[in-house]
């Protein structure tokens, strides 16, 4: 079953991202036939900056490669790479209706902000159903935000096969449910847009200072807590640390005696063990000086030939071959 989903390059990678997103997609490569890649031109439609755009796409390849993403055994390759997608981009775009990318959420969250919009903003639906019809996708495992996108990727590969005949694959979506959620340090979803993230590869005493300045209640340590759980963190120990260390701390919490910043210093050393191997082969690929680009070349081929055969296909059906 091909699943495939897109990366989008942005800034730094943080423990949301991990736990919501990475982690799951890098356990579903041992089912095999999974299809990654860096949606480097969807990131064109709002990031300007050519140097800082290459930077956020090596990074993110990176921090992927570092977290466990293998390249032996899932295809990983930069969108940019594979051209191919920009012409199927046209061949879907010619019919779809405005209407329904005018009715985008995404698209009309921007606009609302006051954000104005270009052409590939608008566009930005077809691209991305163009990523997935491209390379056959069955499944498309994406959070709940992409949902209303896979909708759109269905309809409109419905309408190219009702009017030039079954061609593409119509995919499934897989909408991943929260199953971590995982509160930034303000308490709410942990989100770059709120600016409450830990991140994956902080610096240690970056790392030691964000944690340590996690504001809590002004109850005294002796007392006890009957919330324990919902304390916010018992709850990102509780997906760092083994599950005996983080019920242990949980249970005292509860009982009273332990005091925030004891608490504190034990999600950070547990945070900081817990990426400690992935800190580790980061630093190793990343002194492979282009450890990181031969992957992405070598994936680019694998997926271009997957490409090259729908290409073909979707132009022989629209009779421009
Ligand atoms: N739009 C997706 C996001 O913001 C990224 C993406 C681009 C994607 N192309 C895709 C996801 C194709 C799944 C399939 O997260």
């Amino acid at each position: 079953m091909r699943t495939l989903t897109g990366i989008t390059p942005s800034g730094t990678l943080h423990l949301g991202n991990y736990f919501g997103a990475m982690r799951p997609a890098i356990e579903a490569q041992a089912g095999g036939d999974c299809y990654y890649f860096i949606a480097d031109y969807h990131s064109m439609t709002a990031l300007f900056d050519p140097a800082e755009r290459r930077r956020y796409t090596y990074g993110v390849a990176l921090d992927w490669l570092a977290c466990g993403l293998d390249p032996a055994k899932s295809v990983f390759w930069r969108q940019s790479d594979v051209p191919e997608v920009c012409e199927l981009t046209w061949l879907l775009g010619s019919l779809t209706p405005m209407g329904l990318l005018e009715r985008a959420h995404s698209y009309k969250d921007k606009t609302a902000k006051g954000l104005s919009p270009n052409f590939g903003l608008f566009a930005y639906p077809v691209l991305m159903a163009a990523d997935i019809l491209l390379y056959d996708t069955q499944v498309v495992p994406v959070g709940q935000d992409q949902k209303q996108h896979l909708e759109m990727t269905r309809d409109i590969a419905i309408k190219f096969n009702q009017t030039y005949g079954e061609t593409l694959v119509v995919p499934e979506p897989r909408i991943r449910e929260e199953v971590a959620i995982v509160p930034g340090v303000d308490g709410q979803k942990m989100s770059k847009s709120y600016g409450n993230t830990l991140e994956l590869f902080a610096e240690e005493k970056a790392l030691r200072k964000r944690i340590m300045g996690i504001v809590m209640d002004s109850r005294s340590p002796q007392e006890p807590k009957p919330d324990a759980e919902r304390n916010l963190c018992i709850q990102l120990l509780k997906l760092v640390a083994p599950p005996a260390v983080a019920a242990d701390f949980e249970a005292r919490l509860r009982a009273g005696g332990l005091g925030y910043g004891d608490l504190k210093k034990a999600l950070f050393e547990h945070v900081w063990t817990y990426f400690a191997p992935a800190r580790a082969r980061r630093a190793e690929l990343a002194a492979q000086p282009d450890y990181v680009e031969t992957v992405l070349r070598d994936g680019a081929i694998r997926a271009r030939a997957v490409a090259a055969d729908v290409i073909r296909r979707a132009r022989t059906a629209c009779g421009i071959a």
